[in-house]
């Protein structure tokens, strides 16, 4: 199959939306990280994005929406109380939500869940191409599974090339991780995956929510989970990934040390402001702040992968914020292999 990345020009998402109503995918962008598209009733079509990324057919994938009226076709139902409150509050946006499902939903959606996950994504090319096929899209991110979430559309084409016909181009995301997914069923709401919407966001609006365990540990084998993506090995790059933690100058000296005794070829991830401590070894940079890290951290572990280095040691951020959804990520990454700075 050849692979075409367009522009998102008007005659562009007319195409795109006539290829998801022919039940074929599509990849497009979001705010958070760019997406895989399929008409989200077609059985067929959904089935297509698991072969195309190689996706576990037990991890279940996200409904898409551009205007909530459409939500009640996908879920069983009124929203919850509270689920409401934050779709009022940051819908459109980086916040996905779980809900009974409707029985149009196939199960290859929700991978035989009962619930299914809605999001409708603030990216205007994303509203564009969800109201250009005229249903609601099921996607996940159109990355390979196993590799690090595409926050561009040549990560995309990287992944993807002869395994879909069209990647729509919106250029490089905003958010750069994916959505936060929330079980906002109950009283208090549990976060599933961090994301762009924070746990005190989330907090702002309802009071109280709390974050699953799982979110900064690894799992025991077979342990249940509240996400089946909780249970996947993600985002790692090749290098062996270690990540440092603690003070500014104790992170820097642990990883220097560390760096002047491996075997093979190293590379730093650092905060802008810390590159100066490690002389001239190899850095690339995180940004400024933990929302520049999230932005940048994905294409970074990509470039980790392309220069080939065997060990990479990263600076930890907060967790406050956007920071928890960065320590998720990178922690995930690492296998939560987080040493702290001056205690061995
Ligand atoms: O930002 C995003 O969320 C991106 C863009 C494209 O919207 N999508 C994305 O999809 O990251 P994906 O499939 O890579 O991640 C979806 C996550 C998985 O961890 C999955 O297990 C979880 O959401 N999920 C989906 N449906 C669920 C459900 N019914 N219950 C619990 N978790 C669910
Ligand atoms: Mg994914």
């Amino acid at each position: 199959m050849t692979t075409t990345v367009t522009a998102p020009t008007e005659s562009a998402l007319i195409e795109a939306g006539e290829l998801i109503r022919a039940g074929e995918n599509v990849a497009f962008p979001t705010e958070t990280v760019y997406g895989l598209a399929a008409n989200a009733y077609d059985e067929k079509a959904v089935h297509k994005i698991f072969v195309a990324k190689g996706r576990p057919g037990d991890n279940p994938l996200i409904v898409h929406i551009s205007a909530i009226e459409q939500i009640y076709d996908i879920i069983n139902g009124e929203m919850p109380k509270n689920a409401k409150l934050l779709a009022d509050a940051y819908w459109p946006g980086p916040l996905t939500m779980i809900f009974e499902k409707s029985s149009r939903i196939p199960d290859a959606v929700t991978a035989g869940l009962s619930t299914v996950a809605v999001r409708m994504p603030a990216h205007d090319v994303a509203r564009a191409f969800i109201d250009a096929c005229g249903v609601p899209i099921a996607a996940p991110s159109a990355n390979l599974s196993g590799k690090p979430s595409p926050t561009t559309a040549e990560h995309v084409f990287n992944d993807l090339n002869g395994r879909v016909p069209l990647i729509i181009d919106g250029g490089a995301c905003d958010v750069g991780l994916e959505s936060t997914v929330l079980d906002a069923r109950t009283d208090i709401p549990m976060v599933l995956r961090p994301g762009g919407v924070t746990p005190e966001m989330i907090e702002s609006v309802i009071g109280n929510v709390s974050v699953d365990p799982s979110v900064m540990k690894l799992l025991a084998k077979n342990a249940t989970v509240r996400s089946p993506g909780m249970k996947y090995k993600h985002y790692a790059p090749n290098g062996a990934l270690t990540i440092v933690k603690g003070d500014a100058e104790c992170v820097a000296k642990t990883i220097c040390d560390m760096y002047d005794s491996a075997e093979g070829e190293s590379c730093i991830l650092a905060l802008d402001k810390h590159i100066a401590l490690y002389g001239n070894r190899r850095v690339h940079s995180l940004g400024e702040d933990a929302s520049e890290v999230a932005n940048r951290l994905f294409d970074c572990l990509r470039e980790m992968d392309n220069i080939g280095v065997k060990n990479i040691y990263a600076e930890a951020v907060s967790t406050d914020g956007i920071g928890l959804a960065v320590m998720n990520r990178l922690g995930r990454a690492a296998a939560f292999r987080i040493i702290e700075a001056g205690k061995g």
